[in-house]
């Protein structure tokens, strides 16, 4: 069974490419290599013993996606990662990323009604919800106005699919994600950020390093038990397992709606102090860290509630927060070890 996988060399989407093999999926995927190498399609050959073919092409292009569409009629699901992710940058480049991400999607979504190919998974994220008004966060939690060009992508990606889903042509699964970290066990792949980090994990991995000076907490006045902001961190692997169920439930015919929305979170919210107490443990390293102004942007607390995921998908998030933190650990050390890198 053929799955395309779009932005497949990426951080999700790598690890996601090696659940699928491991379940015996055909798996063919599809980067512009815009953030990620192609060096990881070998590096998914090393861990499941199969390396998926790869296709580098930028899905904007209307036609490379529909010649593409063609040759691969027979694609049975697709699961569409790719897309620009940095908040900050979405802010300044706001054009950038509403062409990108939407017009990456309506490509895919084209060639999928014009091949009678059915199903799509959608990689959302929690940045729809905002600051939501009651936690945990549940998928029927009021979508508020977004804070980025980025989460508004989101929203209007979801808006997108699930017009193209009321044609009946296709169904879909929106996959609305908190904050995926860590990398997978064998320290093969994992996250590669291209220039100095935003997010957390990262950030303090290449502190541990020596990459970076110091890691700045931003915020230490939020309304929370150590004023720190709180988000609910998903092990990429739990989160690469989740898209493999999600496929599972679409081309098995298990879907309850032709449009389904998931949040994809282990339910706990942890601040950032515990996650750098954390690395501290698991590491046995003291990180230089320094408690600065809030970062602009910045919501107080998110986590989810899992309930609906857990029970419709039958999947829940296994790994805790030191084996994400330890994971991202060894991938920052095995990554550093490698000339290419
Ligand atoms: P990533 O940057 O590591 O992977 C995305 C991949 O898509 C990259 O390899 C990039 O080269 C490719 N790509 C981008 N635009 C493309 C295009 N037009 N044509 C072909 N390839 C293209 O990001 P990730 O963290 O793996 O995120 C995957 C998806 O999950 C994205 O849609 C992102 O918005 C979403 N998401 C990520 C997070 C997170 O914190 N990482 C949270 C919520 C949602
Ligand atoms: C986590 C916490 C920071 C860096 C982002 C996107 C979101 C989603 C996931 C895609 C926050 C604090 C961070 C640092 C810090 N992506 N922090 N020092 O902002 O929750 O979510 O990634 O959909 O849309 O916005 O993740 O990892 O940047 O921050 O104190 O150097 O760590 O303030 O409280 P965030 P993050």
């Amino acid at each position: 069974m053929k799955i395309l996988v779009t932005g497949g060399t990426g951080y999700i989407g790598s690890h996601t490419v090696v659940e699928l093999q491991n379940k015996g999926f055909e798996v063919i995927v599809v980067d512009a290599l815009f953030n990620s190498g192609a060096d990881v399609s070998g590096k998914i050959g090393k861990i499941t013993g199969t390396k998926p073919t790869l296709e580098i092409f930028d899905l904007c292009d209307r036609e490379k996606t529909a010649d593409f569409f063609k040759r691969h009629h027979d694609v049975k699901g697709i699961i569409h990662f790719a897309a620009h992710k940095a908040v900050g940058e979405s802010v300044e480049a706001p054009l950038k990323y509403y062409r990108n991400n939407l017009g990456s999607l309506i490509n895919v979504m084209q060639g999928m009604m014009d091949n009678n190919i059915r199903n799509i998974v959608f990689s959302s994220s929690c940045t729809v919800y905002g600051q939501a008004d009651e936690m945990p966060v549940s998928e029927s939690a009021p979508i508020k106005k977004a804070e980025s060009p980025y989460g508004n992508t989101k929203q209007i990606s979801e808006e997108i699919i699930s017009d193209t889903v009321n044609t009946g042509k296709l169904k879909s699964i929106a996959l609305r994600y908190f904050n995926p970290i860590g990398a997978h066990e064998t320290g093969l792949i994992g996250e590669l950020p291209i220039g100095v980090p935003s997010n957390l994990v990262p950030f303090i991995t290449q502190t541990a390093i020596g990459l970076r000076e110091q890691i700045r907490v931003f915020g230490s006045d939020y309304n929370t038990p150590d004023g720190t902001a709180i988000r609910d961190y998903i092990h990429v692997v739990d989160l690469a397992k989740a898209h493999v169920v999600a496929i599972d439930r679409m081309i098995n015919k298990k879907m309850k709606n032709d449009f389904e929305v998931f949040n994809l979170g282990t339910g706990n919210g942890y601040s950032v102090l515990d996650v750098i107490n954390s690395f501290e443990k698991v590491s046995g390293l003291k990180l230089n860290c320094k408690i600065v102004g809030r970062r602009a942007g910045d919501i107080e607390k998110v986590w989810a509630n899992p309930d609906f995921s857990n029970k419709e998908l039958g999947w829940k998030a296994e790994r805790n927060l030191d084996e994400m933190v330890a994971s991202a650990w060894k991938w920052e050390q095995e990554l550093r070890k490698r000339p290419e890198k």
